[in-house]
């Protein structure tokens, strides 16, 4: 039951989350990051540092597409370990709904 990353992300890329987490299980893509399902301990730390609460526990109802997405990208893009700077349109775009659908990029970020 892991936890992990869901439409909020997208074009906000906070990355405060990836400091805090004790198994380095987020991955970087493009304009989000994704949390590798078989890595993640469910210990929760990293679900309050997110200052656009896009992280939530898979036990949330409706989060099946957001676990698939996680698993698949997380084999894809590389591991992303240290903080760096939000996306130039985080402020814009924190909020903005149906972002999956608008603005997912399955390109990969470029990690640590
Ligand atoms: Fe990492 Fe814990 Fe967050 Fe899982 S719940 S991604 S192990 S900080
Ligand atoms: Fe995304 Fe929140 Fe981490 S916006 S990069 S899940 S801090």
């Amino acid at each position: 039951m892991p936890y992990v990353v869901t439409d909020n992300c997208i074009r906000c890329k906070y990355t405060d989350c990836v400091e805090v987490c004790p198994v380095d299980c987020f991955y970087e893509g493009d304009n989000m990051l994704v949390i590798h399902p078989d890595e993640c301990i469910d210990c929760g730390v990293c679900e309050p540092e997110c200052p656009a609460e896009a992280i939530k526990p898979d036990t949330e109802p409706g989060l099946e597409k957001w676990l698939k997405l996680n698993a698949e990208y997380a084999e894809k893009w590389p591991n992303i370990t240290v903080r760096k700077e939000p996306l130039p349109e985080a402020a814009e775009f924190d909020g903005v709904a149906n972002k999956l659908e608008a603005h997912f990029s399955p390109e990969p970020g470029t990690g640590d």
